[in-house]
């Protein structure tokens, strides 16, 4: 099996090359478990921390046609798409937004079209799909209607690759992530930034401004579970997907004050203490404009996993990248 993966040095594209590359094989087109023999980590910057004879590491521009022909050939038997540019980039730079996030998927579905061997392409949406008015728990077959330049370039990549995959182009599989938290490593630029600020400054002893109410219904999963979900979703057999290739994975549904004291519960209340709640009405604006509950009976029915709780997945931050230390 010889894999693509565009955002191959980000957060996610990293771990999931860690964890394909641990597998070691993978389910092709047609069904057949196949050795995993290469997997190559596409990004505008160079992947790093994946060392392995298996990988390629490849520094390109997702949106340059020449540069996806190099790396999405007629041996590639699986793409996932996750070069991106997170909400708060896409909404300050409308053009890069809509260049990387609709204009190069197009691009890599035209280059999949033309190599004509009918490669899995797994396509990571999100939450930001969902807007305006909304019921308390989303089901599947809502109407998307977002309310941001990253949700609505999100939901016209969901469509695009739902009808490459129609036409038989590709074999598709859109998976609606949940905002990833805790997320290690540096804020970036997505609204949903503070989500895992909140939890991670703390616990390294700095302060963190949570730019929202503490009733802001956050919609998450670990890390661990969001790589394993996008595994399944290339497992999976396609046909129990039903008409649509779209799908809302599971998550935990979590107000961000019960975030907070799931922090203040596994690492003390002088830890949870160190959260500034500071309200920023830009960020505000659109996380609340997203969904916090969904309903996830497709996805659930499919075998996609959920976190136990939060209280876990602070545990689990602490025990995977602080060596189990808390803060003095
Ligand atoms: N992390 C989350 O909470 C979350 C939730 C829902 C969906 N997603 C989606 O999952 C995917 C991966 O998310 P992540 O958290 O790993 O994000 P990330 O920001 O860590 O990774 C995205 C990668 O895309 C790369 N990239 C940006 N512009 C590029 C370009 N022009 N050419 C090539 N590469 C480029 C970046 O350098 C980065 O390494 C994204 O598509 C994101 O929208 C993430």
């Amino acid at each position: 099996m010889q894999i693509l993966i565009t955002g191959g040095a980000g957060l996610l594209g990293t771990r999931l090359a860690k964890a394909i590359l641990a597998r070691g094989s993978l389910t092709d087109g047609n069904g057949a478990l196949r050795a995993v023999t290469k997997v190559t980590l596409f990004d505008i910057v160079a992947a790093a921390g994946v060392d392995d004879a298996r990988v390629a590491t490849v520094v390109g521009d997702v949106a340059d046609a020449a540069a996806i022909a190099a790396v999405l050939t007629p041996q590639t038997d699986a793409v996932f798409h996750l070069a991106a540019v997170v909400s708060g980039q896409a909404e300050a730079d409308f053009d890069l937004g809509m260049r990387i996030n609709l204009d190069a998927t197009r691009l890599l579905l035209e280059r999949a079209r033309a190599n004509g061997n009918r490669p899995k392409f797994i396509f990571t949406s999100s939450v930001a799909a969902f807007g305006g008015k909304l019921p308390a728990r989303v089901p599947d077959d809502y109407a998307p209607m977002p309310q941001s330049s990253y949700g609505v370039q999100k939901v016209a990549g969901e469509l695009l690759v739902n009808e490459y995959g129609r036409r038989g182009f590709i074999d598709a599989r859109v998976l609606r992530m949940p905002t990833v938290c805790v997320r290690p490593g540096a804020p970036n630029r997505a609204a949903s930034s503070f989500a895992s600020g909140i939890i991670r400054e703390p616990l390294n002893g700095i302060e963190a401004i949570c730019p929202v109410a503490p009733e802001t219904v956050m919609w998450l999963a670990s890390p661990t579970v969001a790589i394993a979900n996008m595994i399944h979703g290339h497992e999976v057999d396609g046909a129990g997907f039903g008409s649509s290739r779209i799908l809302s994975l599971p998550g935990l549904s979590v107000t961000v004050g019960e975030m907070a004291a799931a922090l203040a519960r596994v690492a003390g209340d002088a830890t949870a203490a160190r959260i500034a709640w500071q309200r920023d009405a830009a960020i505000e604006r659109i996380v609340n404009s997203w969904p916090g509950d969904f309903i996830t009976d497709r996805a659930d029915a499919l075998g996609f996993e959920r976190d136990a709780g939060f209280d876990d997945i602070v545990r689990a931050y602490i025990a995977q990248e602080l060596g189990g230390r808390l803060p003095a």
